[in-house]
């Protein structure tokens, strides 16, 4: 839930590899936009970071991960960009931007770890301009998730009926919804 120590490290460099496709997804999904300012949910080692930022469009690059040790390697990874960077030890609980300051989240993998889906769903929403995108990669976890999960939607297994009910009760129009990989499963959706 929240890398540390050696093993975080072995786990992030992991994570990044197995992770290829859905990053490819992510960043589709945001060019699809204008994506000059942007938010992501559970940066990890800020590998998609990286790659949204290469595509030159993004000059302003926010983000939450409760990992000290994910906050660290994110740090070190975009420390020679130009564009603005706010990485931040948080939580999907704690989003303290202005309302309408951002035109994509992006949030891979990080979905089941949060405690009030609906109100982070919400929350979401009130941070994207108008017409935003907001880019929810999940993490498949077959017919027996983990009970220990916090997200309820995740623990109880329902995670992309319930995901794609929570998106639509917080004012989002889906606009893709496919499976990328049997690791991931992507929604994107716009601000209504
Ligand atoms: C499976 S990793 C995915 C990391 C990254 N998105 C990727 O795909 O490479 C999950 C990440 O979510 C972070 N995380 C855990 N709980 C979180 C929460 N409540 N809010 C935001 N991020 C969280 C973890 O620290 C970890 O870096």
């Amino acid at each position: 839930m929240a890398p540390r120590g050696f093993w975080g490290r072995v786990f992030g460099w992991l994570m990044q590899l197995l992770n290829a496709s859905a990053y490819r997804w992510a960043l589709m999904r945001l060019l699809e936009g204008t994506p000059e300012r942007v938010l992501e949910l559970g940066f990890g080692t800020g590998a998609l970071a990286e790659r949204c930022l290469g595509a030159g469009k993004t000059h302003f690059y926010a983000g939450v991960d409760p990992s000290p040790l994910m906050l660290q390697v994110a740090r070190e990874r975009l420390g020679k960009q130009t564009a603005e960077i706010d990485l931040r030890e948080s939580t999907d609980a704690d989003l303290p931007w202005e309302s309408g300051s951002f035109d994509a989240v992006l949030a891979v993998h990080s979905f089941q770890f949060w405690q009030d889906p609906d109100a982070t769903l919400r929350r979401i929403h009130a941070l994207l301009k108008p017409g935003g995108t907001f880019v929810l990669v999940l993490r498949m976890h077959g017919r027996k998730p983990p009970a220990w999960l916090p997200n309820p939607y995740s623990h109880m297994g329902d995670e992309r009926a319930g995901g794609r009910r929570a998106l639509a009760r917080a004012g989002f129009i889906i606009t893709h919804d496919k499976r990328i990989s049997t690791a991931s499963y992507g929604l994107s959706a716009r601000k209504a």
